[in-house]
C-alpha cells in the first residue's frame, strides 16, 4: 500500500454457525460414500446446515452483529456493506440490503460481491479501496453461504464438501503501518466450467427441463479445480507477500480457505510453515465457501493464535476460477 495513504485494518470479527449438524455417517445414508472416504480424502467430518426456513441473509446479519459488538461500533455508524455469496437470498435485491435492514444499518451503501470462495478476500480489498481513499471510514464485510441448497444431495463428489455458515469483519482506519499491507487477486475464466451452477441465470433460465435434469444444482469437476488449487494457493500466497515486501520466513499466521487438508498441506509446505501455524476448522465445518475464511479467521483470533503486530496471510480460491490473498499486520 502507498505510504501517504491511510491504514486500513480489521477492527471486528464475528462469525455464525447454523445449528444442524450434518455428519459423515448421516450422509451415508443419502450417497454411496464412508467416512473413511471423507476424511482420508478431504479432512472434514460434520458440517452445518441452515433450516428450511433460513437464507444467507440470516446467518450474515448474525454474523455481522457479532463483527459490530466486538468492533464496537453502532449499525448507523457502517457507511458500506459489502456481501460476498454466490447463495444471495434472492438474484435481487442483493443480499447486502436484506442485511443493512436488519441490522438498521440506515446510513449504509449497500452490494454484493460474487467470486465464490475467493469472495471475502475479493471484498476486503474492495472495502479497504473505499477507506484509503478517504471515502467511507466504517465498511462492513459479510461472506453468507448457504450451499446446502445448491449441492445436488444424489451427487457423491461434490454434496459431501459444501455447507453453511457466515463471518464478518468490521474494517477501519488503523495505525500507520498496520493493517492491510497487500493484496493479490486473480481469475482464469478458462476454468468456469469446472464449478459452476448451470441454470436459473440469464443464460439457462428455470424450467422443466432444467429442473428434471438437475442443472439448478451446483457441477463440479473435482479434479481440475484440485489441480488447480494445489497450484494457486502457493502462488498468490508467495506474490503477497512479495507485494508487502515481506519473505515466508515474517510469516506468523496462515487462515486459508477450508476446502480440503491436502490443499491446505501444499499451500503450507510451499510457504514452510509449521503446521502449528495454520487454522484448520474444515474437520467440523466442511467447505462453507466465502464463509470460510472469515470464520476461520474470527476464531483464530478468539483462540489468542493471532495478536497484535502478527503478520497474517489470508488466502483462498474459487469458482471462476478466481483466487484471492492477503497480508495483514494485524492491529487489534
Ligand atoms: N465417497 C466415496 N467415493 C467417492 C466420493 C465420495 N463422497 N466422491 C467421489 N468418490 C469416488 C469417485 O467416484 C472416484 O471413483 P472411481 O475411481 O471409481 O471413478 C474415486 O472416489 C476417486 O475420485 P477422485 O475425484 O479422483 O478423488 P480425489 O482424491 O480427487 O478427491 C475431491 C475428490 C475431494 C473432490 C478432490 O478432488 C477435491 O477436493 N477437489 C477440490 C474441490 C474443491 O475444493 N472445490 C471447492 C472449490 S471452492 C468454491 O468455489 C466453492
Amino acid at each position: 500500500m502507498t505510504n501517504n495513504l491511510r491504514s486500513v485494518g480489521i477492527v471486528g470479527l464475528g462469525a455464525f454457525l447454523p445449528q444442524k449438524k450434518i455428519t459423515n455417517h448421516d450422509l451415508r445414508k443419502l450417497v454411496d460414500t464412508s467416512d473413511e472416504w471423507i476424511l482420508s480424502r478431504t479432512g472434514i467430518s460434520e458440517r452445518r446446515k441452515v433450516s428450511e426456513q433460513e437464507a444467507a441473509s440470516d446467518l450474515g446479519t448474525k454474523a455481522a452483529q457479532r463483527a459490530l459488538a466486538a468492533a464496537k461500533v453502532r449499525p448507523e455508524e457502517v457507511d458500506l456493506i459489502i456481501v460476498a455469496t454466490v447463495t444471495p437470498d434472492m438474484f435481487f435485491p442483493a443480499t447486502a440490503c436484506l442485511i443493512q435492514k436488519n441490522l438498521g444499518a440506515s446510513n449504509a451503501a449497500a452490494f454484493d460481491l460474487s467470486a465464490a470462495c475467493s469472495g471475502f478476500i475479493y471484498a476486503l480489498s474492495v472495502a479497504s479501496q473505499f477507506i484509503t481513499s478517504d471515502m467511507y471510514n466504517t465498511v462492513l464485510v459479510v461472506a453468507a453461504e448457504v450451499m446446502t441448497k445448491i449441492v445436488n444431495w444424489e451427487d457423491r463428489n461434490s454434496c459431501v464438501l459444501f455447507c453453511d455458515g457466515a463471518g464478518a469483519a468490521v474494517l477501519q482506519p488503523v495505525e500507520k503501518g498496520s493493517g492491510f499491507l497487500s493484496f493479490d487477486l486473480g481469475a482464469d475464466g478458462r476454468g468456469a466450467d469446472f464449478l459452476k451452477l448451470p441454470a436459473g441465470g440469464s443464460r439457462k433460465p428455470t424450467s422443466q427441463e432444467t429442473l428434471i435434469n438437475k442443472e439448478h444444482f451446483l457441477t463440479m469437476n473435482g479434479n481440475e479445480v484440485f489441480k488447480f488449487a494445489v497450484k494457486i494457493m502457493g502462488d498468490t500466497s508467495v506474490k503477497a507477500l512479495e507485494k508487502a515486501s515481506l519473505s515466508q520466513d515474517d510469516l506468523d499466521y496462515l487462515v486459508p480457505h477450508q476446502a480440503n487438508t491436502r490443499i491446505i498441506e501444499a499451500a503450507r509446505k510451499r510457504l514452510g510453515l509449521e503446521a502449528e501455524k495454520v487454522y484448520l476448522n474444515l474437520d467440523k465445518y466442511g467447505n462453507m465457501s466465502g464463509a470460510s475464511v472469515p470464520v476461520a479467521l474470527t476464531e483464530a483470533v478468539e483462540k489468542g493464535y493471532i495478536q497484535k503486530g502478527n503478520i497474517v496471510l489470508l488466502v483462498a480460491f474459487g469458482a471462476g476460477l478466481t483466487w484471492g490473498s492477503a497480508v495483514i499486520k494485524w492491529a487489534m
